[in-house]
């Protein structure tokens, strides 16, 4: 079955109770059992272990992402945070995308160093460097395509490659694209990871995170994880997010439609000194963005001609875009990641990736593009 059905009924039936069409919000912290020798013959024990609200979205998103199993996490990072302490151990060496997150940044340096794993960055948009940095010992390659905030990609099957023929893992963050345009574990990755804050939710409304296993083993091995950190997602959230994934297609194809006009428009505006949009031809690794992924999303950077000073008067002023952090939503949002999301790292790291201090990002929403374009066109014009 096609994309836009199984994002609808994947992973849900009616409930066998009452006929009601969406999964329930089973709140319920336990599960009586039926006897000692009939324990969890219905499937759950306590809802750190497991819900089944939180185990229909880890359903669908298994079925959506084409894997095999699926734990969801109360925030995305608590799924980056798993990932790590699932399939690390002191002494292990750890390949991490030098553009990622801040916040995957700050939990690599800040908590995992202290845990005795050694920690590399490598520029993950080139095979050769990653095949360099790969030690004896190393464990994991972690990268996230495209990257926040600059927009680099990974080459998902490259990199897949490096990390079988090491006996290491590849997790993908997947965020950005969501697996409507790209499905990591289908190009060799072993771990497809979301914030299912952003594109899966979809409407500003919950955080949460979730990994898509390759294989049971591994899938086995987060679900241990889940309920011995204590890191699963609520009821709640899974319920919202369920709803959320079943417009995922429809929303992506609107967005990224905006998004593509937008870069267009930017790229030919004269204060604009560069734009930064996978669909664009002028995208430095357009080839890459077109052979691994079946869209180019909804978000994308530009630099205003006059830097830092310039970029930021056109944050604070412009209408009908909120400055806030996340992404994904229906709501377009503008956000500076110097001093919002990727703060905590380090300024001269920061430069050296391309994070410049007058990068301004742009989270493209469902809103009609001609009120968005006017609204930048107005920004610029004060800017
Ligand atoms: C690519 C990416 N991965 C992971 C995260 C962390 O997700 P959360 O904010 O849900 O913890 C974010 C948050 O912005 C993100 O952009």
């Amino acid at each position: 079955m096609g994309f836009s059905t199984r994002q609808i009924h994947a992973g849900v039936t009616p409930d066998p109770l009452t006929g009601s069409i969406l999964t329930p919000i089973y709140q319920s912290t336990t599960y009586a059992q039926p006897s000692v020798d009939a324990y969890m013959s219905k499937g759950f024990s306590y809802s750190r272990a497991g819900n089944p609200t939180v185990r229909a979205l880890e359903n669908k998103i298994t079925d959506l992402e084409n894997g095999v199993d699926t734990t969801c996490y109360g925030t995305g990072m608590a799924a980056v945070q798993a990932v790590l302490l699932t399939f690390l151990n002191a002494g292990d060496h750890l390949l991490v995308s030098d553009v990622a997150y801040g916040g995957t940044y700050r939990f690599c340096m800040q908590v995992l160093s202290r845990f005795g794993v050694d920690i590399a960055f490598a520029d993950t948009a080139d095979p050769d460097a990653v095949r360099a940095a790969m030690r004896d010992n190393t464990r994991m390659i972690f990268s996230e395509t495209p990257a926040n905030p600059t927009m680099k990609l990974s080459d998902i099957a490259a990199l897949s490659d490096i990390a079988k023929s090491a006996g290491a893992v590849h997790c993908v963050d997947n965020t950005f694209l969501t697996p409507y345009y790209q499905r990591p574990l289908e190009l060799g990755a072993d771990l497809s990871l979301h914030s299912t804050t952003k594109y899966m939710d979809g409407h500003n409304a919950t955080v949460g995170g979730s990994v898509t296993a390759a294989n049971q083993e591994l899938g086995d091995a987060l679900k241990f994880m889940q309920k011995t950190a204590g890191v699963i997602m609520s009821p709640q959230v899974a319920w919202l997010t369920l709803q959320g994934c079943k417009t995922l297609s429809v929303r992506l194809e609107r967005q990224s439609a905006n998004a593509q006009a937008i870069a267009e428009y930017l790229e030919a505006h004269p204060k604009v000194a560069q734009v930064a949009y996978p669909g664009l031809p002028s995208f430095s690794q357009y080839d890459l963005a077109c052979s691994q992924a079946s869209g180019f999303g909804a978000m994308l950077w530009f630099e205003v001609k006059g830097g830092v000073a310039a970029g930021k008067r056109l944050m604070d002023n412009i209408e009908l875009w909120t400055l806030a952090e996340n992404l994904g939503s229906v709501e377009s949002l503008i956000t500076h990641p110097v001093t919002m999301t990727h703060a905590d790292v380090d300024p001269a790291e920061r430069a050296r990736v391309g994070i410049i201090d007058g990068l301004v990002r742009l989270s493209v929403g469902l809103e009609d593009v001609e009120d968005l374009i006017d609204a930048l066109d107005q920004a610029l014009a004060a800017a």
